[in-house]
């Protein structure tokens, strides 16, 4: 099976590092003049109005990104609600204006690697309340779902994900990437990022539905053909990449599907070569219901992380400010101040954000581990550390004044330089792959995306200001070795205090 042969992952993995892999043009120039449009848009298809209610929920960020709100299966999720979820996860909160040719740039809920907005959103939902079933494409400009087919197209995510029982979530939204709107600019790494973006925004998803008490599920397990082609997506230039299912399972109907045309979407501008791309995405799919029944009894063995922690952290720092209030503030800091930020601040933002999720490749923890680079916190002295998630401690790895490796390892930044700490996602690789195979390496991605998604919104509830950033992949590694000797970096953030304006 392709997607235990393993080389593939290694050798986009390899072939995507800075600042040297075969994979990326060292003379490859981006200017801002050729930024696509960030819109995907359907021809014909019918628009459907959202009037997302912008209104706080009254549950502080931190309390919906740690999980323990308690969740309540009888809830229905109505069109309102699934406006205000697809609101805060990928509409648009603010529009600066630079010098040409950028000119007007719209900002998105969750943070995105070069503001390129390359992920998408389909919803597949039975009848509810105010939307009737069918499958539909999220439109964040216009605040609208485009109508791209009529009828309960959830036997078809049922049978991709090898899911027998009869019965899915009334609303799931499938995650997409365009690969080319971002490969423009980063080029073959493109496909970590696109792992990296969807989950800063499923961060934002999921902190919603929690405030909502809303119980939810992300697969990342399908047959990616079948989910692409209900879509109607064009494989060779975006694919799925998860989904995210809402709510209790309800039946769905045996009765066969109308046989219903697809509304046609606008041509994706801007071809690049995607060879890479495509070569790591088609390595990592999965083929049949068999092959994905497989892949979910091997995820189930948990191989990669037993433990699960109890649901009553310890709460350090605090915030009153609601998960609304907080997505809509969220920004990636563009300089920090030298200025500390506090111990309980930075153990408040680790813990909450650790806990895991519910998913088809990790129950209640994560797969990344983390690593730090302390510059300024007080109580914490300067150094290299490693922390444990179990017991929300720092593990001493190598004391002293960083500040320049800092600044280095982040891709010689002053962001990295500048910030408080320096935060790398890193996992054993082999590892992963072993277990899940290339698809792995999607899991591995995500699961970073979402845990610094997750970072980025317990910062900013703290009022303390983050980033997200790109690193000299193995100066990471030898930099935390022997400790970190076996692991690759998956993500890196800077968190750290605003410098004024
Ligand atoms: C994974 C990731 C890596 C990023 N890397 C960098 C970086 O290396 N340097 C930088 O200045 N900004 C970086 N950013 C910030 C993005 O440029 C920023 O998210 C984007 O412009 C959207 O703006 P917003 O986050 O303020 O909404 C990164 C963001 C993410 C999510």
């Amino acid at each position: 099976m392709k997607n235990y042969e393993t080389e593939a992952a290694w050798e986009y993995h390899n072939g995507t590092k800075h600042p040297n892999g075969i994979l990326l043009d060292r003379l490859h120039t981006y200017h801002p003049a050729k930024r696509p449009s960030p819109y995907k848009r359907y021809r014909n298809a019918r628009q459907i109005r959202l009037s997302p209610d912008k209104r706080s929920s009254g549950i502080s960020a931190l309390d919906a990104i740690s999980g323990s709100i308690k969740q309540d299966k009888d809830i229905v999720l109505d069109i309102n609600l699934l406006s205000s979820i697809l609101y805060f996860s990928g509409g648009i909160t603010k529009t600066l204006k630079f010098s040409p040719p950028l000119g007007e740039v719209e900002f998105r809920a969750a943070s995105c690697t070069g503001a390129l907005y390359h992920i998408e959103i389909y919803i597949v939902c039975s009848d509810i309340p105010g939307l009737d079933a069918g499958v539909y494409h999220f439109d964040p400009k216009n605040m609208s779902l485009s109508v791209l087919r009529k009828g309960d197209y959830r036997r078809v995510l049922a049978d991709a994900t090898a899911d027998d029982s009869a019965s899915r979530s009334a609303v799931t939204l499938v995650f997409t990437d365009i690969f080319s709107r971002n490969s423009i600019k980063y080029q073959a790494r493109e496909y970590r990022h696109a792992f990296w973006d969807c989950g800063t925004m499923l961060a934002n998803s999921l902190a919603m539905a929690s405030a909502h008490k809303i119980p939810y599920r992300i697969t990342m397990g399908f047959v990616d053909s079948q989910i692409n082609q209900i879509l109607g997506l064009d494989e060779k230039k975006e694919a799925a990449l998860a989904l995210l299912s809402f709510g209790s399972p309800v039946q769905y109907s045996a009765d066969p599907l109308p046989p219903d045309k697809i509304a046609e979407s606008e041509p994706l501008e801007h071809d690049f070569d995607l060879t890479a791309i495509n070569n790591m995405h088609d390595s990592s799919s999965l083929t049949s219901r068999q092959e994905v029944s497989a892949w979910k009894n091997q995820a189930d063995q948990k191989v990669v992380h037993t433990d699960k922690k109890e649901n009553n952290i310890v709460r350090y720092a605090s915030t009153d400010e609601s998960v609304e209030q907080t997505i809509i503030r969220r920004g990636s800091t563009r300089k920090f101040s030298h200025d500390s930020i506090s111990q309980e601040q930075l153990l408040t933002i680790l813990a909450m954000s650790t806990k895991g999720i519910v998913s088809d490749f990790e129950e209640n923890n994560t797969i990344n581990e983390i690593y730090l680079i302390v510059n300024a916190v007080d109580g914490v002295e300067q150094g290299a550390y490693f922390y444990n998630k179990k017991e929300n401690l720092l593990e001493l790895l190598q004391k002293g004044e960083m500040r320049y490796v800092s600044g280095h390892l982040g891709l010689d930044q002053n962001l990295p330089f500048d910030a408080s700490v320096t935060i790398f996602f890193m996992v054993d690789l082999q590892k992963v792959l072993q277990q899940f195979g290339n698809r792995g390496y999607r899991v591995a991605q995500m699961d970073a995306g979402i845990t610094a998604g997750k970072m980025y919104l317990a910062s900013y509830a703290l009022k303390i200001g983050a980033t997200g950033l790109t690193f000299y992949d193995d100066e990471v590694t030898d930099f935390f070795s022997p400790h970190a000797s076996n692991k690759s970096v998956m993500f890196m953030l800077a968190i750290g205090k605003k410098a004024k304006a």
